[in-house]
């Protein structure tokens, strides 16, 4: 893909070091084997929020994916469907939430950004609930949007504005380019079929996404209400007062504070203030299937992966997803073996070689 696509989905805050840490502290973190353990197949189920889910990870929501290539929104609803795992659709997906909705069913969760006003946002909560969705998302780690460099160095707006530097871009991945030409530029879908003249602004703050907010959200959404992007554990505690039914804890892949903690960092925290009864999700820089049974062991009840997603469909479309999620999946079935696991829901403190203080 050009270049400043595929910087657009690799890239983050600021220097960028928030990302790096993201992966090295998971990195960092050491398993305990187990020996003598008789293990012929593995269970990789989960259930998250009263969901059966086929895997322990799902899709991280994602703005504007088929930039990476067309129908990438749907290739991971189908794969979603296929695998029976989450897929997180965003406020500025390329296709509609309803579109969605009916190609991936009951896996399909919504995320809502607080974008322009409360009035439009709940025009969205209300389509969403009348398209059949039943999980929303509100993230609430976004107040600004962040600076992010290669971006700006790149020239990534949108509508894009097409100079010499683009036009190379561009004409240099000439497959891309017809490829996109031919199925259309994408577009921000919920926003162009809502009922509000409005646009989806990528540089708007969406500050309004408050406690008050989250109130009103939580009196009028019926369904599962997860708030995403949290990292303390003081608001935490609050979040789960104000009735929401999941955190997901993440620091948005390192793309907001470029010197935010490493989000693996913080779960450990979190999932002390909360107690071990309440669901935790988690994302931001697992690359792997032990990544992903680490983070079981520290506190998440659920994993997202977030660029991953994008760098298979990018590598080699539907087939790169496949061999993504086959490779996970494999992945996840060979750490739970070294560590004398069977089942996915078996995963505890006590796969990890040093458990951090927070879970004794
Ligand atoms: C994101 N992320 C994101 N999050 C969100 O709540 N709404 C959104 O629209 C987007 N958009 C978005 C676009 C792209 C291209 C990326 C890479 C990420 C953040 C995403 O949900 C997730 O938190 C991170 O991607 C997780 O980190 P990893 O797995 O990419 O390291």
């Amino acid at each position: 893909m050009p270049k400043i696509i595929f910087d657009f989905v690799d890239g983050a805050a600021g220097s960028e070091g928030g990302k790096q840490l993201n992966q090295t502290a998971i990195e960092s973190i050491r398993l305990q084997p187990r020996v003598l353990v008789n293990i012929d197949e593995s269970e990789l189920g989960k259930n998250i929020l009263g969901y059966d889910m086929g895997l322990p990870f799902g899709i991280a929501p994602m703005g504007m994916c088929n930039l990476t290539w067309p129908n990438a929104d749907l290739m991971l609803a189908d794969e979603a469907k296929h695998r029976r795992i989450p897929l997180c659709l965003s406020t500025a997906s390329s296709t509609s939430m309803e579109d969605i909705f009916q190609r991936s069913g009951d896996m399909s969760w919504f995320q809502l950004y607080l974008n322009q006003s409360v009035e439009h946002s709940m025009q969205m909560v209300d389509r969403a609930q009348k398209a059949g969705y039943e999980v929303l998302i509100l993230t609430v780690d976004v107040p600004k949007v962040a600076r992010r460099i290669r971006d700006a160095k790149n020239g990534f707006e949108y509508p894009f504005k097409i100079g010499p530097k683009q036009f190379i871009d561009f004409a240099t991945h000439p497959n891309w380019s017809i490829q996109t030409l031919l199925n259309g530029t994408p577009r921000f879908a919920n926003f162009g079929t809502s009922k509000s003249p409005k646009d989806f602004s990528r540089k708007a703050g969406r500050s309004g996404a408050d406690w008050s907010f989250l109130k009103q959200l939580r009196e009028c959404w019926k369904g599962k209400l997860i708030i995403k992007g949290v990292l303390s554990a003081e608001d935490a505690i609050e979040i789960k007062n104000a009735g929401a039914d999941a955190i997901y804890v993440s620091n948005h892949g390192a793309r907001q504070l470029d010197s935010a903690p490493a989000a693996i960092d913080a779960l450990p925290r979190i999932r002390h203030a909360v107690g071990k009864d309440f669901a935790l999700i988690f994302d931001s820089g697992i690359r792997s299937g032990e990544g992903i049974v680490k983070a079981l062991a520290l506190g998440a009840d659920f994993v997202m992966l977030g660029r991953p997603m994008l760098y298979a469909i990018g590598a080699r479309g539907e087939a790169g997803l496949s061999t993504l999620f086959t490779n996970l999946s494999e992945e996840i079935s060979l750490t739970l073996a070294q560590t004398g696991l069977r089942r996915v829901e078996d995963v505890d403190v006590n796969v990890l070689f040093q458990p951090p203080p927070e879970l004794l």
